[in-house]
């Protein structure tokens, strides 16, 4: 939407998004650039990362975007360290949780409260190489065709019902980070639609199947 000035102004009705991220952010950076467009329908209005040194925050921070670091070594143990993630994450009424290279797993507690409105994204076509290291263990599969997953999070490690999934070819002579970045284009573009289209057309889950819009 434009205000007679020129200036962009944000539709109410755009769902809320909090970004969970560990590193550098990329994907962070490529909703900021969506949400400009008012009809996106989804704007970040927080970013959460576990790491003080995570790009993503300079990223929130250039973009005018609220964010907190809950860093485990500033909690006794884990359950705090979680209670610390429910407690940022919650201050900014998400509609929707994003995690993107966000590296550590959270409590069942926590994915509960977000049941069917936390999404991951992950460099491999799942159910395939679920983890820490999907490319390394990619190209030590030898498999010739990987991708990218956007799926719900439940209280495994990267089980939840997929969402979406692009496929990207292993090519002779990749290396783990030529392969991670030719992912990371398709992750880029395969997030920003399909959180775009959850936020204006909603995301429907019965059992393992997840579908957006009706
Ligand atoms: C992304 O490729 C994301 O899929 C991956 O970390 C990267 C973060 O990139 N996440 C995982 O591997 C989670 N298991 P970014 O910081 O540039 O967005």
């Amino acid at each position: 939407m434009q205000t007679p000035s020129g200036h962009s102004v944000e539709s109410s009705s755009a769902k809320r998004l909090v970004v969970l991220a560990s590193g550098g952010g990329s994907n962070l950076a490529a909703l900021l650039a969506a949400q400009q467009e008012a009809s996106y329908g989804a704007r970040v209005v927080g970013v959460v990362t576990d790491r003080p040194t995570a790009g993503a925050l300079d990223l929130a921070r250039d973009a005018g975007v609220a964010s907190a670091v809950v860093a485990m070594n500033d909690f006794d143990d884990r359950a705090g360290w979680n209670d610390g993630i429910l407690e940022a994450v919650s201050v900014f009424q998400p509609d929707y949780l994003i995690l993107a290279g966000f590296m550590r797993i959270l409590a069942p507690s926590v994915v509960r409260k977000f049941e069917g409105r936390m999404m991951n994204t992950h460099p491999a076509l799942l159910p395939s190489f679920p983890g820490a290291h999907p490319v390394r263990d990619t190209l030590a599969h030898g498999v010739k065709v990987t991708g990218c997953t956007v799926h719900l999070v439940d209280d495994g490690v990267d089980t939840g019902p997929i969402i979406a999934q692009t496929a990207v070819p292993v090519l002779d002579g990749d290396d783990e980070p030529t392969l991670t970045e030719r992912i990371k284009v398709a992750e880029r573009a395969l997030l920003v639609e399909t959180v775009g289209r959850i936020a204006r057309e909603g995301l429907y889950v019965a059992g393992r199947k997840a579908s957006i819009g009706r």
